[in-house]
């Protein structure tokens, strides 16, 4: 009997000192002394999330080390270490901290990134970025145009895994169509909220051809140094890995977990909360009133809730302004809540009752700051809407203009999310 129990708290006791000691892929690789990388010429693509659990840089890591043979860095949008904006990045340099050349891989071509990898001399390139598990999150576009240079010229492609921090539990949302849409915030046909690690996404890119097809028919060689311990039902704080922001308006978890609904604001004339201190979860306009929280409250819709509040934002959207609206809270706690939260069908119901409370007269705008609820054209194609490059489809704009209700509008993506939740199984590596 006692055995037993001593057998069960031993078991219990295991359980729960894995659940706080993930170790990503970086932890691995310097476990294992680096061997994975003996005798190669590495070109890592990076930021300031590729950290150790001690909160030190890995490429400093690894230099200070003398073990890895670096032969460059490429920095994503926001920069190598961090320095830029939306939309930014910080140029070609020399890191004076490691002496490495750092290229500009944000937004970059194939040619030029296959110039960034021959220009280094590198055999290998490493990727080591924590993602936040959107779709039109740019740093997996980045590794994907760079798996393609990397086919192109012949080196092989290393991902260090880290977790997916809302959770790898299930996909949501709408699947980008590739005939509609292929830009840097979407190439490929994946969920809006994909459920998977980088590693998974890398392992897919390469199993469905699609990188194959992007190089003109080369194989890329693919390794993915895999965490330990990690499960799918944790959320970052679960891992008990240190957070380091992953972008200049991704300051924390929860902006993380309700990004892939409330990014789509992105795409309309409503501050998505940009310039204050809790963008995504705030949105507001100055024409927007309590009534929207309402509206809100009145769709029960499970694992949320909503309070009014003005803000001001210093930068970006209604500058200056006082804006009102609503800040979302995410009250999903255990796995259950967490497997049924489904943040795109939270941002089709914020955008079906903005819609429905504050449109006066064309629900289309080119841009202009408006008075009203709008769609806006995008800038650089004209022919399409913001909100349907971002969404990979013009579904839910249609949707909401058709008068479907936002669980209407959910059931029409199901079929093609259905699709993705089958295909996305056979690379699930945890
Ligand atoms: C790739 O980008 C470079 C630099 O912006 C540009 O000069 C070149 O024409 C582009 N190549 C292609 C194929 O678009
Ligand atoms: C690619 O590289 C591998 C190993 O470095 C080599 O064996 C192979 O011949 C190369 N293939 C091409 C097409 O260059
Ligand atoms: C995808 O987009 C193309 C081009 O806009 C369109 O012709 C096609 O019908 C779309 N496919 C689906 C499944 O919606
Ligand atoms: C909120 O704003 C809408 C649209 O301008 C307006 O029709 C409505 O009367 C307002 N409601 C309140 C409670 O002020
Ligand atoms: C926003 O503020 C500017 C001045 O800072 C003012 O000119 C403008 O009318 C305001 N716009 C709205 C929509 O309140
Ligand atoms: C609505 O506004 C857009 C963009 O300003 C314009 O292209 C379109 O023709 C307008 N539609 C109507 C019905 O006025």
């Amino acid at each position: 009997m006692y055995a037993t129990l001593i057998t069960i708290l031993a078991l219990i006791a295991v359980a729960c000192g894995h659940g706080g000691h993930v170790k990503t892929g970086l932890d691995v690789l310097i476990e294992h002394d680096y061997t994975q990388l003996a005798g190669k010429k590495v070109i890592v693509l990076t930021n300031p999330t590729g950290i150790t659990p001690q909160m030190d840089l890995g490429i400093d890591v690894m230099h200070q080390s003398g073990k890895v043979n670096l032969v460059g860095v490429m920095g994503p949008e926001h920069g190598f270490r961090g320095t830029a904006q939306a939309g930014g990045s910080e140029g070609t340099f020399v890191d004076e901290k490691t002496g490495l050349t750092v290229y500009n891989a944000y937004l970059a071509n194939t040619t030029t990134l296959m110039g960034f990898i021959q220009a280094s001399g590198a055999d290998t390139v490493l990727f080591d970025i924590q993602d936040v598990g959107s779709r039109f999150y740019t740093y997996i576009w980045a590794m994907y145009d760079t798996m393609v240079a990397a086919a192109k010229t012949n080196v092989t492609f290393m991902v260090i895994d880290r977790p997916n921090p809302i959770t790898g539990l299930d996909a949501f949302g709408p699947v980008l169509n590739e005939s509609f849409v292929n830009t840097y915030v979407g190439r490929r046909a994946i969920a809006q909220s994909h459920g998977m690690t980088v590693g998974e996404l890398a392992h897919m890119f390469v199993g469905e051809g699609w990188i194959k097809e992007a190089s003109g028919g080369r194989s890329l060689s693919l390794e993915v140094i895999k965490m330990k311990h990690w499960k799918r039902r944790m959320t970052f704080e679960d891992t008990g890995l240190p957070w380091a922001m992953p972008s200049p308006n991704m300051p924390t978890l929860t902006t993380a977990m309700i990004y892939p609904g409330t990014c789509m604001f992105e795409g309309v004339s409503v501050s998505e909360g940009r310039g204050t201190t809790r963008p995504f979860e705030l949105l507001g306009a100055p024409w927007i009133n309590e009534s929207w929280v309402s509206a809100m409250r009145d769709l029960k819709i499970p694992n949320t809730e909503y309070r009014f509040q003005c803000f001001t934002p210093v930068a970006d959207d209604f500058k200056g302004n006082v804006s009102c609206g609503l800040q979302t809270y995410i009250t999903a706690k255990t796995t259950e809540q967490l497997r049924t939260f489904d943040a795109p069908y939270v941002g089709t119901a914020l955008l079906y009752t903005a819609r429905k409370l504050f449109t006066v007269g064309n629900t289309t705008s080119d841009g202009a700051t408006t008075g009203a609820f709008h769609w806006l054209l995008n800038k650089a194609d004209k022919s399409k809407y913001d909100v349907d490059v971002l969404v990979g489809s013009p579904l839910i704009r249609e949707g909401i203009e058709k008068g479907l209700r936002p669980e209407q509008i959910r059931d029409a993506w199901l079929p093609g999310l259905q699709a993705f939740r089958e295909k996305r199984k056979k690379y699930l590596l945890y």
